[in-house]
């Protein structure tokens, strides 16, 4: 029986309500529900589906290393940072205006655990977001420049509405390293925003990368609208062995 409508679904691509009309008709037909209302509920859950659908391949594509969200986070542990400064973010204003965030601080103050949580607000808002490494990102570009795809690699990470930069100054990019990262900064510059944590001061950021002056040129432009917040406190994956 009704055999159309199916056919319909699966040429309409309409795989939520192909699943559900029988039971979504049936319950109108028993409960007196108007047709415009069951209509509006058949077209509600086939677009429900849909944000559901593209959500999770938007979490997905990002690449985040874990889903770790404001709940679960101890600001009490923490100085320099505020649960009302960062709920200030997850409105995720600083999008819509290109801003920047960085955060600073020794290891396991929760950098990438407060990054995690706002990119995990804007996936949920339908944003598309990007999550590397300082590491990652430079080797990609290096490996993208050595095989004639440089452009379309800086194309690609200019088109998230947010890019995670994780981990700046671990490891030292001195190899050519300030030449991508520039790149970057300078291409997502009053366009789009990025996220940056690094457990090195500003200062240091010309040793990371082995050039003073392309370390200036970045800084310049990733700080130029954004906001630092400077964390401090004791390593959580310390407290977490019992030693802290
Ligand atoms: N204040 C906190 N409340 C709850 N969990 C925390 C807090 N700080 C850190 N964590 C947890 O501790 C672990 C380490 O935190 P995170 O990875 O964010 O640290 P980080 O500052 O990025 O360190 P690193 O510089 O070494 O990368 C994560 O599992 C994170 O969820
Ligand atoms: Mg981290």
């Amino acid at each position: 029986m009704n055999q159309a409508i199916d056919t319909y679904c699966e040429s309409l691509k309409l795989s939520t309500i192909q699943s559900e009309w029988r039971t979504l008709t049936e319950e109108a037909s028993k409960n007196n529900i108007p047709y415009h209302a069951l209509l509006e509920r058949i077209l509600e859950i086939e677009n429900q589906a849909r944000i559901e659908r593209s959500r999770q391949t938007l979490l997905k594509l990002s690449r985040l290393p874990f889903r770790k969200t404001l709940d679960t986070f101890d600001f009490d542990r923490v100085k320099g940072v505020s649960r009302r400064d960062i709920e200030e973010y997850m409105s995720l204003s600083f999008i819509e205006q290109n801003q920047n965030l960085v955060f600073l601080g020794p290891p396991g103050v929760g950098k990438t655990h407060l990054a995690v949580s706002i990119a995990l607000e804007a996936i949920r808002k339908g944003l598309k977001t990007y999550f590397m490494t300082a590491q990652e990102l430079v080797t990609s570009l290096q490996t993208a420049d050595s095989q004639g795809k440089l452009d379309k690699k800086m194309r690609g990470l200019a088109k998230p509405s947010l890019l995670l930069i994780d981990e700046m100054g671990y490891l030292n990019l001195s190899n050519n390293g300030g030449h991508y990262l520039f790149q970057v900064t300078s291409r997502r510059y009053e366009n789009s925003s990025i996220i940056l944590t690094s457990n090195k001061t500003f200062s240091q950021w010309g040793e990371v990368l082995g050039d003073g002056i392309i370390a200036t040129a970045i800084l310049d432009r990733l700080l130029h609208h954004s906001r630092v917040f400077s964390i401090d406190g004791p390593s959580y994956r310390m407290n977490e062995k019992g030693t802290n």
